[in-house]
């Protein structure tokens, strides 16, 4: 891995971040962890007391230009992965809040990076701006946010070439995966690892991307220095619920896990090609691989009281 300078990681303490910040940190990497506080539960699911000790952890508002443009300057930072935003339910509940978080406090990282010169970024959109113009798919504010942050970044590049990687996940799944309206697989995964029943209350196709997965293509999205804005979708596997719900039976046939109810409004067939082949290689994983490993570390960290169900 070749980052030169720090890497500024937005988003730090989510689940993504998490998975984000112990590859960069295994890898040897200078990170720059942001968040709203400096609360580390999470990325200490995912990482050792050491390796989370090595972390530069700075907290403050992404809606706040001053405090990112700050911390861009006094970082020397040379690569950004964004990742700070609100999901699905909290942007429905504050849309203020959720404008200032996900458009704004995108807005800020593209003028930090244009004034500071940071050639190497990626951000987090989502299968969510699938929703917004004329198809099937729901239509939410966060996707409208998302779909604003994509055409901001276009707006970047044309105006003062500031480069951009947009990434789309769909559903993340994996340790550390624990708030947002597509969480519930991975809350199934626990409860089966903890011997409590559980019922997701959505079925059809998902597009599932081990949170290992998706912190690596965000990674090497921002390993170089690119021309353009592109956006990309990170699809993962696309698999029913029940078929997921069938691989964590198979590891743990005393597993209690069931879905009902309608189907996720959101695509789950869409291509990785085009991100692996602008990024390069990042890992992948089988939907058994990602499950077997989140029921596995999902066990440890209950026997080590990290993590409860409910
Ligand atoms: N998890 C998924 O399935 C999924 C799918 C598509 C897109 N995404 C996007 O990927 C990114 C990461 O997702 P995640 O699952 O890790 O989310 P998460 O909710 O676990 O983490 C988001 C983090 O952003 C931080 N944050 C929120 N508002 C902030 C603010 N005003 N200032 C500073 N930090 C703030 C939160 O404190 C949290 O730690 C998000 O942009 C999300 O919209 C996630």
């Amino acid at each position: 891995m070749a980052f030169t300078k720090p890497v500024l990681v937005t988003g730090a303490g989510g689940c993504i971040g998490s998975w984000v910040l112990a590859r960069l940190v295994a890898d040897d990497v200078d990170v720059v962890a942001f968040d709203l506080s400096d609360n580390k539960r999470r990325p200490a699911l995912v990482m050792d007391e050491a390796a989370l000790g090595r972390l530069r952890w700075l907290t403050g508002d992404i809606g706040d230009s001053d405090t990112v443009d700050r911390i861009v300057a006094e970082n020397d930072i040379g690569a950004i992965i964004h990742l700070a935003a609100l999901q699905v339910p909290f942007c429905r509940d504050d849309p203020g809040a959720g404008a200032r978080a996900n458009v704004v406090g995108s807005v800020n990282i593209f003028q930090a990076a244009r004034q500071h010169g940071v050639g190497q970024l990626s951000y987090a959109s989502s299968v969510a701006v699938r929703g917004i113009g004329d198809n099937p798919w729901l239509a939410t504010l966060y996707g409208a946010f998302k779909n604003c942050n994509e055409d901001c970044a276009a707006v970047y590049w044309q105006d003062w070439q500031v480069p951009s990687v947009g990434i789309r996940p769909g559903t993340v799944y994996g340790v550390a995966r624990d708030q947002g309206m597509t969480s519930l697989p991975t809350v199934a995964m626990l409860h089966a690892a903890a011997g409590q029943p559980y019922t997701v209350p959505f079925t059809g196709s998902v597009a599932f991307v081990y949170a290992a997965e998706a912190a690596d293509a965000f990674i090497q999205a921002a390993l170089a220095a690119r021309d353009g804005a592109p956006v990309f979708d990170l699809n993962g596997v696309g698999a029913t619920v029940d078929e997921a719900l069938d691989v964590v039976r198979r590891l743990l046939p005393e597993a209690e896990v069931d879905s009902e109810g309608d189907a996720l409004p959101f695509p789950a067939d869409l291509s990785d090609e085009p991100l692996r082949e602008y990024v390069g290689g990042y890992d992948v994983y089988t939907l058994e691989q990602g499950i077997e490993e989140t029921v596995g570390r999902f066990g440890d960290l209950l026997e080590r009281g990290l993590v409860s169900v409910g």
